[in-house]
Parts: structure tokens; sequence; C-alpha cells
């Protein structure tokens, strides 16, 4: 009798209207989270040049910075230090007053409770070496020496005032390392994010800049391979046993699948970080004007939180929460 298809799949896609009220997923300005880099001794925000529009603020104007994010509604801030001086052991990252654990106060006294405050837990900022640990005698990344230190690294921004630590190391068992110095030291309150499922990528290339990375060689000694996804979602898996209360992928855009994954069979919250690489290229593209630079923005966000992410992180988030609030 169905001389012509009945179901018409197109009917739903007529309208604005129409399109508006099927739309499967949508954004809000809390499930945005936005990196910033605070670095020591600086008196002006400094750019980044492989970053366009993204810069690094002097401990000075961080608060001002806390204030635009939580007039813009999202859900948090993951701040990143920049070390006037490094060593071999990242004693920065330890020091109460390293820029890191500075930057964590100032920001947690701004935000009033309005946002989240986050820190990244990982050496490579405070090394000379770059590295994400401290190293062995033969320069291979001391897996166990390393979750001494980050233990310290956990109750030393627990104490300035964290609400969330980032772990970003991927050292086996670091989740489990930072948890019992937590519990140890009373700090059972402090929320842990794990990136799980991080990946050794070529899209964190522009935030070797935005942190002044010294790294020579690369991390694929302890971050994930990119042909392997089963792996990723092992790496969830038990950073929740460990006792992580959110876990991440990263970079999004490239790991969908694993994120979908992850997302599937997690028992915690999963989020996503859109590295500086994936913004980067879609800034740099736009400018070269070959893409339509807020459709691919909104799109490659869509697109992350499509694929299970319930939070991102992203170098947008300010100017995505204004879209959202306009309605766009
Ligand atoms: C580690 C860390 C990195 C990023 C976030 N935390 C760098 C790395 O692992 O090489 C990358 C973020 C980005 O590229 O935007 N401190």
């Amino acid at each position: 009798m169905t001389a012509f298809p009945v179901r018409r799949l197109r009917r739903l896609r007529r309208s604005p209207a129409l399109r508006r009220l099927v739309a499967e997923t949508d954004l809000s300005p809390r499930r945005l989270v936005l990196p910033v880099f605070v670095k020591e001794d600086i008196a002006e925000a400094q750019p980044i040049a492989s970053m366009p529009r993204v810069h690094q603020y002097p401990l000075a104007q961080l608060a001002a910075v806390v204030d635009v994010a939580a007039e813009a509604g999202i859900g948090g801030i993951m701040l990143f230090g920049v070390p006037a001086v490094r060593d071999a052991v990242g004693s920065g990252a330890t020091d109460p007053d390293g820029i890191l654990n500075r930057a964590i106060a100032v920001a947690a006294a701004a935000a009033k409770g309005r946002l989240t405050v986050q820190a990244d837990l990982c050496l490579d900022e405070f090394t000379d070496h770059g590295h994400c640990g401290v190293l062995a005698a033969d320069g291979s990344v001391d897996n166990d020496a390393t979750l001494e230190v980050y233990a310290r690294m956990a109750l030393a921004q627990a104490e300035a005032g964290a609400d969330i630590l980032g772990l970003s190391g991927m050292m086996d068992g670091q989740v489990a390392a930072c948890r019992a110095a937590l519990d140890a030291a009373g700090r059972s309150d402090v929320v842990i994010l794990a990136y799980s499922a991080k990946y050794a990528s070529a899209f964190y290339g522009p935030f070797r800049d935005a942190v002044e990375s010294t790294l020579t060689g690369d991390r694929r000694t302890y971050q994930l391979d990119a042909a392997n996804g089963r792996e990723g979602v092992q790496e969830a898996l038990a950073d929740i046993d460990e006792g992580a209360d959110i876990v991440m992928v990263k970079p999004a855009g490239p790991y969908l699948d694993v994120l979908a994954e992850v997302a599937a069979v997690s028992s915690v919250p999963v989020w996503a970080y859109q590295v500086s690489g994936e913004y980067a290229m879609i800034e740099h593209a736009a400018a070269a004007g070959v893409i339509d630079r807020e459709r691919a923005i909104g799109e490659s966000i869509l697109g992350i939180r499509r694929a299970g992410a319930e939070a991102i992180l992203t170098y947008w988030a300010i100017e995505v929460a204004g879209w959202l609030r306009e309605g766009r």
C-alpha cells in the first residue's frame, strides 16, 4: 500500500522551532570548565602565541578572571601554574608558596562558592626536565617515587582551598595514593577528578607553550597509546576502584569512542578535556577563513557532550556560556 516511505525523517528538521524541540543533546554553562594559566612574576596578562585569545595571568588578575567565570555561570575553573623556577623534583608543586598553591588560595577566596576551584595535580610544570614525575637514575619516570610527591601535592592543594584535584600525571596508583593521603589528613571532603584515559597526544602542543614546558622527548611511557581504546576504559575503571569521584577522557575530539565507552560503564560522572590543540586548530582555521568559527566551536563541544561527557573543560568556556545565555 505504501508506495512512498511512511517514515520521513526530514519531517522533524523542517523548522528551527521543531529542531529545537526535538534536539537530543544540549549544553549549559554549568557543564563548562575554563582552564586558566597563572604565571609567577609577570605584571600584565601575556598572550599565548599558539592559542589566540588565551592568556597567562599574573596572580594579581586572577580574582577578576574568577569573577568573569562566575558571572558567566560556568561550573568551575581549572588552574595551572607556570613557576619562575623549576627543579628536578618539582619542589614548587608542594611548596605552599608555589605559584599554583597561591593561585588556588586566591581563586578560592574570590569564588565564594559561586563555582568550583580545580587544580592540575601533576609535576610537569614544576620539573626542569618537564616530565610529569620524578626521574630514576636511568632517566625513566619513577612511578612510585612520584606517587609520594603527588600525595604531598594533594595535601598542599587541599590546604590551599581547592575543591577538586585534577590528577593528570598518568602514574599507576595515583588516585589511591592521593586519596589515602587526603583521608589520613582528615580531608576526605576533597574531590578527585582522575584524568583516567589521557592519551599521549600531539594535540597538547600549544599547551606546552602555555606552560613554557621544557620537555624534550615524549610521554609515551606513561600516557596511553592512541591505538588503544579498551585500555582507556580499564584506566577509568581502575581509577573508580581507587576512589576517583569523576573520571575524564583527554583529548576529547579524537577519542569520542573512548568517551562513549567510558560513559556507558562508569558509575561516576564522566568529563572530557577539549585540549589546546583542538582549540588551536579551530581558531587558526577560522582565522584563515576556511571554517565558520562559531559554528565549528559549537559543533565540536556538542559532539563531546553527545558522546557522553557531562562536563567539558574548554578554553572557550566563557564565550560559549555567553552564547548559551543569549539562547544561541
Ligand atoms: C599535565 C597536563 C597537560 C595538559 C593538561 N594537564 C599536558 C601534558 O600532559 O602533556 C594538556 C592540556 C591541553 O593541551 O590543553 N600537567
